[in-house]
């Protein structure tokens, strides 16, 4: 079957504007895409044991404590006589009673759950109540038992958190293990001498959110995935292993290197081995490192390089990866083994000539995320990121910034699978040991990713980045200095608001503005030996689907919405995208975020500077980024029509009409007649005026004299029937009964003659059965304080969408979507199928 793609519509004759309007379907060339990455994904891979990685999410207990009463904090705390002795915190051994727990699986986030407060204090958190002023929804308590098999004996086991929000002390079998003060490094401990081989044990986490770092919303748990890795005493050290490559004519030299930790008694002998395989799990390359010998608690770093003849180079149309499968030999034996993947690729920022992606000049057409997604917060599903950044490609997105902090592995390996380039942001801006710490952790955790291209050490630091500030020098230089030890491969920068002439920049490889497009040509002029890009552009806000501003309302118009600091769509691009010797540049943002909810507060509970709402749902600028970025074969003719026309009760008023398109020209009609025909200016849009009256206008583009493409909106009638469907950029009615795969619904509203009412609000129902659960609900409306967990969502403009997960065992989802409340006309109720096919589990704790 030939891809759903706009063009292929458009050679079989249908055009858009009726089943198809261009503002509410994405095209499914993103996902084909990401379907095809996973796939590599899941290559079969040589057996990797003895080690055993074992995912530790499913089956934890819950329970709220409290940040202020010890009495009602499991009675931590209590005394101050806690940490007097080893092994005695009784709520961490086995025998204790956790019935009264509630049970769930990670990632969570309880915050999403928590519902909105009007205390303008909580408005960047997006109104959740959680903070120190919230002690009883500020901490929870997680709890694991768990079976360590006698086969393990003699083993190392150590406990990974990929992320946990935030402060997080951890105990295992009655002992206290240690803590964890931030909310986005992976950190771990090694848990070997407090486990009871072949007998079952218990871990313990006391999560406490009332500190935070954001001016957005962070969440609150464990957000992020958990492992279990056993290995042998002698063990590659933690994400020690790199593969740095060069590209030099044909040929490609990795360099390759690790540090091996002899957790025995006895001094080991060890040598590493890497082989090397293509993206179709073929070995390309071997080679090995000297022998050295390891003392007991001591370690070793080894290194080798290979060579790789004509590589297959990573690039944003061609996301070809190699993985190296590192191993350690001790008397002969395999010790231990590891999988890295990496990429082969040069990126070069050139103060002249911008950015070059293996030699050929690309600008970097970027957006800012934060990490939460509706009906879910902060706590995505892996399958989510995939969805996330296939929505951004399909507007030819091709860079995101991970504001403002250190990303979840799945997002960074999305965009290594997908093509995405990567600005990776560390979150705390300082040389202090927790500063060092998490730069430290990403770059190790994430320096063989290629989408990687920047490492950022933060973002708008006002003490630090101004003229006189010394700290800031002094804290930039240890900061990028630290990085180039770690990773000799990449520019340093940050996200800087102001003119980048002092302070923190003046350590920096690359120069990075906020806004202020008054600064980059003058920076330019006066240090033309630095290459200079867009940190953070834009911050044009709008409210999905809405056509005027409206205060009272909390909405914001989709025409030409910005903040006073921001730049509208077309002005940054402008900018950035004309001068030869910017690199490009990330809009803030792609995804709308929670928290942060400007241009308003209360009642809006999320920002509205997203290019697409919460779930994902284009607003209309999406299709100007479509219209100029696309490339290579996202290029599409792009003709976008707004704004609806159901103008009920507006006959008679003039009504803009704007249109996105790369083609030469367009024409307008309303209600058949045509109201002229415009040139579309470059990097531009067309606009024309209209009085309303019910019927439908038209738009109609052509290249070279000839209409190519049309869009089309048409006045509905009310709605009589509810419309379930998986979302076009997904598009799988069959996922993984693995209970982590994820279907995205999108529920619509149709009018008798079967058309999406792009104002409908109805509130539906869902019933979900059979073999999966509901996760999440949404509906991309930044003033709506429904439930993100209840199985009903109101429809904003015409649209919700629905998270539904598998659970483990393979069969069918019923999804029933019903028109909920007694008042308005009825709905015809909808129903959808997803089958679940049974897969192997990824090993998983027991
Ligand atoms: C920037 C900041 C972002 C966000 C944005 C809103 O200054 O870096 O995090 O707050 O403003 O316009």
């Amino acid at each position: 079957m030939p891809k759903i793609t706009r063009r292929n519509l458009l050679r079989s004759g249908l055009t858009s504007g009726l089943a198809l309007s261009a503002s509410s379907v994405l095209t499914r060339s993103a996902w084909a895409r990401a379907e095809a990455a996973l796939a590599q994904a899941d290559m079969t891979l040589p057996a990797l044991a003895p080690r055993e990685k074992l995912l530790f999410d499913f089956g934890w207990k819950f329970q709220f404590g409290n940040s202020v009463d010890p009495a009602k904090d499991l009675g931590f705390g209590l005394g101050q006589g806690d940490f007097a002795k080893t092994g005695e915190f009784d709520f961490a051994k086995v025998k204790f009673d956790d019935s009264k727990w509630r049970d769930l699986n990670l990632p969570h986030d309880w915050a999403v759950e928590l519902p909105f407060v009007h205390d303008d204090v909580q408005m960047s958190h997006g109104y959740k109540p959680v903070g120190r002023r919230y002690p009883e929804s500020s901490v929870g308590w997680y709890r694991r038992t768990f079976d360590v098999p006698a086969t393990d004996a003699g083993r190392r086991i150590v406990i990974d958190f990929d992320g946990v929000f935030r402060d997080v002390f951890i105990w295992v079998n009655g002992c206290f293990i240690g803590r964890n003060d931030n909310g986005y490094a992976p950190f771990h401990f090694d848990l070997t001498d407090f486990l009871a081989i072949g007998a079952k044990n218990c871990i313990v986490a006391r999560v406490d959110a009332s500190f935070g770092d954001g001016w957005f919303y962070e969440g609150a748990g464990i957000y992020r995935h958990v492992w279990l890795t056993k290995t042998d005493p002698v063990h590659l050290g933690k994400f020690e292993s790199y593969a740095r490559t060069s590209v030099s004519g044909n040929t490609a030299a990795v360099s390759l290197g690790t540090v091996v930790r002899n957790a025995g008694t006895k001094s080991s002998d060890a040598k590493v081995t890497w082989k090397i395989l293509d993206a179709a799990g073929k070995t390309v390359a071997t080679t090995d490192s000297a022998q050295q010998s390891i003392a007991p608690d001591g370690s070793a770093t080894f290194t080798a390089i290979a060579k790789l003849a004509n590589p297959s180079l990573w690039s944003v149309q061609s996301p070809n990866l190699y993985s190296a499968i590192v191993t350690v030999e001790s008397a002969g034996k395999a010790v231990d083994a590891e999988q890295i993947n990496f990429g082969v690729r040069t990126a070069v920022f050139d103060p002249d000539k911008g950015f070059s992606l293996n030699g050929k000049s690309i600008k970097i057409q970027g957006t800012c995320n934060h990490q939460d997604h509706a009906g879910v917060g902060a706590a995505l599903p892996d399958r989510l990121q995939y969805f996330r950044l296939a929505v951004l490609r399909e507007m030819g997105c091709n860079a995101v910034r991970t504001s403002h902090n250190m990303p979840t592995p799945e997002w960074v390996e999305a965009c290594d699978r997908l093509g995405v380039m990567m600005m990776c942001e560390t979150r705390q801006m300082s040389s202090n040991p927790e500063g060092l710490a998490q730069l430290e952790a990403m770059v190790k955790r994430y320096r063989n990713s290629p989408s990687i291209i920047i490492w950022s050490i933060g973002n708008e630091e006002w003490e630090l980045q101004n003229e006189d500030a010394e700290q800031g020098a002094k804290i930039g230089a240890t900061m990028v200095r630290h990085v180039h030890e770690l990773d000799p491969t990449r520019v340093v920068s940050a996200a800087v608001n102001g003119n980048n002439e002092k302070g923190v920049s003046e350590a920096f490889d690359i120069i990075g503005f906020n806004y202020n497009l008054a600064f980059p040509d003058e920076y330019h002029k006066k240090n033309p030996r630095r290459a200079v890009y867009g940190s953070e552009t834009s911050s044009a806000i709008s409210t999905r689907g809405v056509y005027s501003s409206d205060p009272l309302r909390n909405t914001v118009n989709a025409y030409d919405g910005v903040v006073p600091w921001g730049e509208t769509a077309e002005e940054w691009w402008k900018f950035y995208g004309t001068r030869d010797w910017e690199a490009g540049g990330f809009a803030w943002t792609g995804f709308d975020y929670r928290g942060e909810p400007t241009p308003y507060g209360w009642p809006s509970v999320n920002s509205q500077f997203g290019i697409v709402d919460m779930c994902g749902y284009p607003k209309d600028t999406f299709f100007y980024y479509k219209s100029w970025w696309g490339q290579g074969p996202d290029k599409e003719p792009v003709v976008h029509l707004f704004p609806h026309w159901n103008w009920e009760g507006r006959e008679g008023e003039p009504i803009k009409i704007w249109v996105y398109s790369n083609l030469d020209e367009v024409e307008l009609f309303v209600n058949g007649v045509s109201s002229g025909s415009q040139k579309v200016p470059h990097l531009g849009h067309v606009e024309w005026t209209a009085k309303f009256a019910p019927g439908a206008i038209e738009a109609r583009g052509s290249k070279d004299g000839k209409v190519v493409l049309s869009d089309k909106r048409e006045t509905t009638s009310a709605p009589v029937s509810i419309k379930l469907t998986v979302d076009p950029i997904d598009g799988r009615s069959e996922i993984d009964a693995d209970g982590e795969d994820i279907a995205v619904l999108r529920v619509e509203a149709l009018d008798k003659q079967g058309r999406p009412v792009p104002t409908a609000g109805n509130l539906i129902g869902f019933k979900v059965t059979g073999e999966g659960k509901l996760i999440g609900v949404g509906n991309g409306d930044p003033n709506c304080q429904e439930s993100d967990k209840d199985p009903k969502r109101s429809l904003f403009n015409g649209l919700a969408q629905v998270i539904v997960q598998s659970t483990k065992e393979p069969g069918e989802i019923h999804i029933e979507a019903v028109k909920e409340g007694w008042e308005g006309a009825e709905l015809t109720p909808a129903k959808l199928t997803i089958k679940t096919r049974k897969v192997e589990l990824r090993p998983q704790v027991r």
